[in-house]
């Protein structure tokens, strides 16, 4: 049985995953289970990049010891890409044991063949990138991915890296390999790099104690990236179980975003070559998904978090859209209006009208039980067809188009039962045997469409199959033999809710009108009860709360309580003043979920116009602690 080992870029664990992140995770998860889909053994990797400046900074900025940051961080991204079913096999951290002993092993085998040697840098060095940049690599002084952050002018004791001796044998890898690098458009700017003549890089960084030591100069640590590219065979068992690490090693395929494949694709494979290991079969530099047309950014409030995403509609839309919607290896964007959009077009309208319409009429004309009758129509021809594009795109990896080639039989379908099971049909009790074929084929386009969706939405294609009466075990289905169409047997068709009801403007960003009376939120004593103060639900359904995101918290000049908030309520961002100030400091707030009445008229709080109010538990004489949820939420959802 053949085998595929793949992996995803390990996250820097200084922020939470955004869309941007999750994106790679996403169509990576889907061409793992197209290959578990397909018969072949799969390793998927993923995991965490610990040993950065920013996540040492972040956790000394919380007061926290670097590892227990790291840990409490390793659970929120698996909490994430649980919401998002990613199916990682394996999960590394480049501060687990297994991690040190392969880099050290590596770094000291490139040291033995003369690679590394010890030298003097001085130049530049962007945190954010964890990259030594040339002063041609600036704009206006900065470093253009992170202009707002000035580069940091270094001197020290470096031990470097021959990269440049393996500038020949790279552009040699890269004419014998033309798959080496796709899609080609970054393969020609590497080739381009690569003719331009490489320099030796630094491996190592002076007086810094969050590292892996190098295991010849122990008063160094091994440079973040040096150390982070070697995840991918210390995961598979790279100076720990060599058993394991000769059935996975190399790589069939690494996806990483298009920032960095000449880390993967240049110095990854030099440092392969110097330590005499095989190189990944391939590198895929996925493309950019953008926000609102802007790069994804915490700071710019332009960043989203996936789980908010994946709490409106579930995983699968939102698995659907970046796969269905972005040309994969080209840049994407993400908005509200286009995902309601397209979740109505796809989703609501398409497939989910489409099965809730068949298993009504399976179970009215014929007690939910179809067997065929007669020939087929045109469906099986179609499924044929899209059956063969899809496995061409998939194992081309255009996502795009194997995602595509799928609808193309769900639309086929619907526009079939449209044409065919008209009521004409249905009334006479002639065309009873030509109806129940009519339904039977629409039900084989179905399950066929709903096999080969299984990789982009394992949840709701499972569950579409059971419908249509599929009895195979969703893990043994095998494309080859259960994505062609099956014009025998049996099929009980079973009803269930509608998968996908309508969208019907809860998503998409619009004004909320703001009305009632009211100020923000300071503490306030109980008051006591005077006869009967019961309220009728209505009343209580006047106060509209709102699950909101802090996006912005700052002190207000000359007051001790109040701090000033603008929040995303999903509707609009806007600003409340909050009397919360003595008890959090205004970065705590920041990404925060919090509950806020949201149409409270808007009020002047030391000359500000606070637009809402904040919720938070007010006891007598001490701190206002506030309201929150012990799962993720999205901004905009209701609270009652
Ligand atoms: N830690 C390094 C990778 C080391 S791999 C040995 C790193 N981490 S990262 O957290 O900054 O980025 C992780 C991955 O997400 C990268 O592949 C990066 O390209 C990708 N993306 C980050 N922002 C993105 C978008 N807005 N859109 C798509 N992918 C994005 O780099």
């Amino acid at each position: 049985m053949s085998r595929f080992y793949l992996t995803t870029a390990i996250d820097y664990v200084n922020s939470r995953p955004h869309l941007g992140t999750a994106y790679e995770k996403i169509t990576a998860d889907v061409i793992a289970r197209y290959k578990r889909l397909s018969g072949v053994e799969t390793h998927f990797l993923m995991g965490n990049d610990e040993h950065s400046q920013n996540v040492y900074k972040r956790a000394v900025e919380r007061g926290m010891d670097p590892l227990a940051y790291c840990d409490q961080m390793e659970q929120e991204f698996r909490s994430v890409w649980t919401q998002l079913d990613i199916s990682f096999d394996d999960f590394i951290r480049t501060t687990e044991p297994r991690h040190r002993i392969a880099v050290q092993k590596l770094a000291q085998r490139c040291f033995d063949n003369g690679d590394i040697y010890e030298g003097h840098y001085e130049g530049w060095y962007c945190v954010s990138c964890e990259a030594f940049k040339q002063e041609k690599d600036l704009v206006d002084g900065k470093c253009p991915e992170h202009p707002t952050l000035a580069p940091e002018w270094i001197r020290e004791k470096n031990y470097f890296f021959k990269l440049s001796k393996y500038r020949d044998p790279l552009l040699a890898h890269f004419r014998e390999h033309p798959g080496f690098l796709q899609p080609d458009n970054r393969r020609n700017e590497m080739l381009r790099l690569l003719e331009s003549g490489l320099e030796d890089i630094s491996v190592s960084r002076a007086g810094q104690l969050w590292g892996i030591p190098l295991p010849f100069a122990a008063d160094n640590v091994v440079y973040v990236w040096f150390d982070a590219l070697i995840n991918y065979a210390a995961a598979v068992g790279y100076g720990t179980e060599d058993a394991m690490f000769g059935k996975w090693w190399p790589a069939d395929l690494h996806v990483v975003g298009k920032d960095i494949t000449r880390f993967h694709t240049v110095v990854w494979p030099a440092m392969l070559m110097s330590a005499g290991l095989p190189l990944p079969k391939q590198v895929f530099g996925h493309g950019w998904v953008n926000f609102g047309g802007q790069r994804m950014s915490k700071s710019l409030g332009t960043s989203l978090d996936p789980s908010d995403v994946a709490q409106r509609f579930g995983p699968d839309p939102l698995r659907l859209y970046l796969v269905k919607e972005i040309s994969y290896g080209g840049d994407g964007d993400f908005t509200w209006e286009r995902y309601a959009e397209r979740y109505n077009v796809d989703l609501a309208n398409n497939l989910g009208n489409l099965v809730s319409r068949l298993a009504a009429m399976a179970e009215k004309y014929r007690g939910s039980r179809l067997q065929p009758t007669g020939p087929s129509g045109r469906l099986p021809a179609v499924a044929d067809a899209s059956f063969t594009k899809y496995r061409a795109a998939m194992d081309a990896l255009a996502l795009h188009e194997g995602a595509a080639a799928a609808f193309q039989l769900v639309d086929a379908a619907k526009e079939f039962i449209a044409e065919k099971a008209q009521w004409t049909l249905a009334k006479d009790p002639a065309n009873a045997a030509a109806l129940e074929q009519v339904l039977f084929d629409v039900a084989e386009a179905i399950r066929v469409a709903a096999v080969l969706l299984l990789p982009v939405m394992p949840g709701s294609a499972a569950e579409i199959l059971r419908r249509m009466g599929e009895r195979t075990r969703v893990g043994d289905l095998r494309l080859d033999r259960d994505a062609r169409w099956r014009g025998e047997g049996v099929r009980d068709i079973q009803q269930g809710a509608a998968l996908w009801p309508r969208a019907e403007g809860a998503i998409t960003v619009e004004e909320t009108p703001i009305g009632g009376a009211g100020e923000a939120s300071a503490p306030q004593a109980p008051q006591a009860p005077s006869g009967d103060n019961r309220i009728s639900i209505d009343e209580f359904m006047k106060v509209e709360l709102r699950v909101a995101k802090v996006l912005e918290a700052e002190a207000v000049p000359k007051s001790k309580k109040l701090l000033k908030l603008k929040v995303d309520t999903g509707a609009d961002q806007r600003t409340i003043v909050a009397g919360i100030a003595e008890a959090y400091q205004p970065e705590q707030l920041i990404g925060r979920t919090i509950v806020i009445v949201a149409n409270l008229k808007p009020a002047k709080l030391m000359g500000i116009e606070s637009n809402g109010m904040v919720l938070a538990g007010s006891p007598e004489g001490g701190l206002p602690t506030l309201v929150g949820f012990d799962a993720a939420m999205v901004p905009g959802s209701r609270v009652r």
